[in-house]
């Protein structure tokens, strides 16, 4: 059965696994699409497999194509609105994968699941270890712009209870001034 299909990917659930598909772009050069579809799944199920935080189980793995436990939950995004303190989670979850030097490259609420009262992050396809302040900041920033612009009722108060979350961090302070310097970077960059 289809469960999604995203911009990059067919996801189809079988059974207790997801099989996430990634299909070709007609749009890119057939060689250039092939290896930038081979090198996401192959990041994508190395990232899997290293995770220390809820992630789906990795099974299986293919030149486009990831096996994966299938996680019964609900998308943050349609949940948030109702429970804006599930932000200091997601904060928590994001400090301990940056302390494993894991950078998302795609946090927003509809790349995460809730199970009970856990929370699960996925689509793993746009990560990339890196030990820099700057990615880690720039993590953030993407995870802010997605608050702001999905869920406005409770952004501010999420956002709070995100960076309450987030002090677990490994140097978090000197990543949360790196941020403002993000953040002030992308409102010079609209200005001009
Ligand atoms: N393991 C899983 N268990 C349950 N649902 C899942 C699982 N993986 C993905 N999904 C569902 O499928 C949707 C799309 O998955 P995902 O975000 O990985 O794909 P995508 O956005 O198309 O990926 P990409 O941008 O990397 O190409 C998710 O928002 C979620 O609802
Ligand atoms: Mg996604």
């Amino acid at each position: 059965m289809r469960i999604a299909q995203g911009a990059e990917a067919i996801l189809e659930k079988e059974g207790n696994t997801v099989i996430k598909k990634r299909i070709a772009k007609s749009y890119r050069l057939t060689q250039i699409d092939e290896s930038l579809r081979k090198f996401r799944t192959k990041r994508e199920a190395k990232i899997l497999c290293k995770v220390a935080i809820p992630a789906p189980k990795l099974l299986k793995q293919t030149s486009f194509d990831i096996e994966m436990e299938f996680i019964d939950g609900k998308k943050l995004s349609d949940v948030l609105d109702k429970d804006y303190t599930l932000a200091k989670q997601i904060g928590e979850l994001t400090a301990k994968l940056h302390n494993q030097d894991i950078i998302h490259g795609d946090l927003t609420t509809s790349n995460m699941l809730l199970q009970g009262k856990t929370i699960f992050f996925i689509d793993f396809g746009l990560s990339f270890f890196s030990s820099k302040i700057e990615d880690k900041a720039v993590d953030i920033h993407l995870f802010k712009q997605a608050l702001e612009s999905r869920h406005h009722k409770v952004y501010e108060k999420a956002l709070k209870e995100f960076f309450a979350g987030y002090q677990l961090a490994n140097q978090h302070k000197e990543i949360i001034t790196r941020f403002e310097k993000v953040e002030q970077r992308g409102r010079y960059k609209e200005k001009y």
